[in-house]
């Protein structure tokens, strides 16, 4: 397992089945971690950037079987910001320091591109990088976006097996939602990608072929975390995905593409106090606090238990500069964009 590691620190390319070999292997978990780190000091450095995560809207016409957005799910309050109040939002934010604006929300048919296009370029003004994440589009719509000035967009492929993939979304196509990815990149997109770790029937192959696709179509950030069951859904009465093994994915994935950003993901911490932490200390160097002072932001609720969902800007900022120095890592001032090496 060592010489594995050592492979993957110095080429930064490894085997189908080296990869499958370290996520089984229990015993070589520190080992890893520590290598994750040191790749990542060496090629992004000590800063981590903060993004600043709007959740707009949490209808969505999809139906992904462990989402608690699901339309199928009738157990939700439904909430969609007006345009005025996202762009106030994102202002906020901005002059509270952060250099990116996530705006995330729900399939929701009522933001079409022009309405999102709208409010994108007067988010612009207030030079700030913008990170889109709404789902599955058009290549026209993506460009409209692009041009309004959109900068990055994420949109998980969830799982790359083809038979997980269906079983866990209904009516959609893993095959469209990678055309959608090549689409994004082929516009110029900073863009990102993941999977839920933990969906149930996964393998240590499948999340392996995971890493792969991540390489394969040179995904410039990778956001990753366990599954965290919620009750409203189909998949209640589950399992949680593990901790362990996201963290594993996350350093392997680092070792693999070392100047990538990786977020230590907010499902992380719900599992775990240092969830977050322990993402910092294995590859990560992302964070994306909620930045919305606004009362509807506890109805996007992926999943229960969502950690610091009651603090608002300014807390989670002074408490995630805090936690960022702590472990002795800078809040970077930058937009924070890919290095590509
Ligand atoms: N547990 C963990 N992550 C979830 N997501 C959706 N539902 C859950 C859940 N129950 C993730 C998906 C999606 C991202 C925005 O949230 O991977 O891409």
């Amino acid at each position: 397992m060592e010489s594995i590691i050592k492979k993957a620190i110095e080429t930064h390319i490894l085997e189908r089945e080296e990869i499958t070999a370290l996520l089984k292997d229990e015993n070589i978990n520190e080992t890893l971690f520590y290598a994750a780190d040191k790749v990542r000091k060496e090629y992004v450095g000590d800063e981590i950037h903060l993004r600043g995560l709007i959740e707009f809207s949490n209808i969505c016409k999809r139906n992904c079987l462990y989402c608690g957005i699901r339309c199928g799910n009738k157990n939700i309050k439904r909430f969609r910001l007006d345009e005025e109040n996202i762009v106030t939002l994102a202002k906020n934010a901005t002059q509270k320091g952060f250099k990116t604006i996530v705006l995330q929300s729900g399939e929701d048919p009522y933001f079409t591109a022009e309405i999102l296009a709208n409010i994108i370029s007067r988010i612009k003004k207030f030079n700030v990088a913008i990170t889109l994440s709404t789902g599955e589009m058009e290549e026209r719509e993506y460009k409209l976006l692009k041009d309004a000035g959109a900068d990055r967009f994420l949109l998980r492929i969830e799982t790359t097996n083809p038979y997980l993939y269906k079983k866990f979304h209904p009516d959609m196509s893993l095959e469209h939602r990678i055309n959608c990815l090549k689409t994004l990149k082929k516009l110029g997109y900073e863009t990102g990608t993941g999977v839920l770790v933990g969906l149930f029937g996964q393998t240590f192959e499948s999340l392996a072929n995971d890493i792969i696709f991540f390489k394969e179509i040179d995904a410039d950030m990778i956001g990753l975390g366990p599954l965290i069951v919620n009750e409203d859904t189909p998949l209640k009465g589950g399992n949680n995905g593990s901790l362990n093994l996201a963290l594993k994915m996350i350093a392997i994935t680092r070792l693999l593409m070392p100047d990538i950003n990786i977020p230590a993901t907010t499902a992380m911490e719900t599992l775990h106090p240092k969830g977050r932490i322990m993402a910092l200390q294995a590859g990560a160097n992302v964070i994306m606090p909620n930045v919305g002072d606004y009362n509807e932001k506890k109805l996007y609720s992926l999943y229960p238990g969502k950690a610091n969902v009651n603090d608002d800007t300014d807390t989670s900022k002074e408490k995630i500069t805090a936690l960022i120095k702590s472990i002795g890592r800078v809040p970077s001032t930058s937009f924070g964009f890919r290095k590509k090496v």
